[in-house]
């Protein structure tokens, strides 16, 4: 059995590989070899990746594609996306294409504002509690100046802060909830700056107020730290056109296709086990943008899918409407990004990104990525009211099919020839290489 190991994040690279290999594998050599193969010959771009986690072994890779075409309030885009599921960039090409044809994209950005909170317990009369911070509430602007100086240069800054009595859920708990501009960085670190003074400031002041008693003065201080539930930093994007100009196949009647489009929108409204396949069709498109300008699809997801429950049921984060013969559909979506910060001047990647995207701030890349994501449920929905989904997507899985058996160049190109007018199944295609190469 392998043994516990102690001080590994000590090791050296080699040390830790090494300790892994020995301990896990039948075949250490063999394993070794599938880390190193990874390594960036570069050493100083190695280094720089080794650093961005701990106990860094190898990369792990993500395709890096793009999808051109997009029209973004009558801006040309060619968006950036990681990803490693077969059949999305497509997609996203297809109906960047389809919706630069009417007149493209139209974002908005509706706000911006973050949030963060200080939890705290304070053992006594709340109406004391509140007078005491009303009294107070100018001390955090002020104890937080040196932090919030550069951010207030940019047009950012503590919007507000508030006093929340929670009393009626957990005795004794109350918040201090603030909000923030956080301009083009996505603030993760200024607002817990600022939420680790205001907690100071606040355990300081109420020691010395004289209006508290002994029990008041010690307010305990739990935890300080954004929210990444951010549901008035919201970015809609939108799409919409004639209905005739709907349908591109003279197959599909364009209302029939409007029709049956809106119905499986609105069952991902009211249904949310459809609701959460569909918002993870949208999330396709805006996660992959996400991670390519290296900002936290963690946090865009958490934001998001809490968003998508906000009345209470989990529900489509997108709708339609068909009105005066015009067909409109539209995305609402909480996004805190980052143009500036973080990942964005140190990964080579994410610079490429940004350069590609000629330099967005952190308001323009929040309406890209709301259109990519828009554009990725077009698609999905599109598929899926009319040819279904498989077609598209096999054969763009096809070639996933073909490098997992080792299929060569020329094998590749019967199989493709094959299947252009054949419906793709994995196990058809097993069956048709196995016939080549019989
Ligand atoms: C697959 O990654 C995404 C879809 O399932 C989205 C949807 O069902 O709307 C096709």
């Amino acid at each position: 059995m392998t043994q516990n190991v102690k001080g590994f994040s000590k090791l050296s690279k080699e040390e830790k590989i090494n300790w892994i290999t020995n301990n896990y594998f039948i075949n250490p050599l063999e394993a070794k070899e599938s880390l190193t193969k990874y390594w960036n010959s570069d050493e100083n771009l190695q280094k720089l990746h080794d650093e961005f986690i701990e106990n860094t072994l190898t990369n792990f890779y993500l395709p890096y594609a793009v999808a051109p075409n997009f029209i973004i309030n009558g801006k040309s885009y060619t968006i950036p996306m990681a990803i490693e599921e077969s059949s999305v960039v497509a997609a996203a090409s297809k109906a960047a294409k389809f919706w630069g044809e009417r007149g493209g994209f139209k974002t908005t950005i509706i706000n911006t504002e973050k949030i963060g909170q200080v939890h705290f317990l304070f053992n006594g009369d709340s109406e004391k509690l509140t007078a005491f911070f009303n009294q107070i509430k100018s001390q955090f602007f002020f104890d937080t100046n040196e932090i919030t100086k550069n951010m207030q240069k940019r047009g950012g800054g503590i919007l507000d802060i508030q006093l929340r009595d929670k009393t009626s859920e957990i005795p004794n708990y109350f918040q201090l909830h603030a909000t923030f501009n956080t301009k083009d960085s996505m603030g993760a670190n200024f607002i817990n700056t600022c939420l680790e003074q205001f907690a100071k400031t606040l355990e300081t002041k109420a020691n010395d107020y004289d209006g508290f008693s002994p029990e008041e003065k010690n307010v305990q201080i739990i935890m300080s730290i954004l929210s990444n539930y951010v549901p008035n930093c919201v970015v809609r994007a939108e799409v919409s056109c004639p209905i005739e100009q709907l349908s591109e196949d003279k197959n599909i009647d364009s209302n029939e296709f409007a029709q049956k489009f809106a119905t499986a929108v609105k069952i991902a409204e009211i249904e949310p086990y459809r609701a959460v396949t569909h918002n993870k069709g949208i999330m396709n498109g805006i996660d992959a943008v996400v991670l390519a300008t290296g900002n936290d699809f963690r946090a865009v997801e958490a934001g998001i899918h809490a968003y998508a429950s906000k009345s209470g049921q989990y529900s489509s984060l997108s709708h339609v409407k068909i009105e005066n013969g015009i067909f409109t559909f539209w995305l609402d979506v909480p996004l805190a990004l980052g143009t500036v910060g973080g990942l964005t001047s140190l990964h080579p990647l994410v610079k490429f990104s940004m350069e590609l995207l000629q330099k967005p701030s952190a308001e323009e890349l929040m309406q890209i990525v709301a259109a990519a994501g828009l554009a990725q449920n077009f698609a999905a929905l599109r598929s899926l009211t009319t040819t279904g989904i498989q077609q598209g997507h096999m054969k763009m899985h096809l070639m996933n099919i073909l490098n997992q058996y080792q299929a060569t160049k020329e094998e590749k190109q019967k199989v493709l020839e094959y299947f252009k007018d054949t419906t793709v199944s994995h196990s058809l295609v097993i069956d048709y290489l196995e016939k080549i190469r019989r």
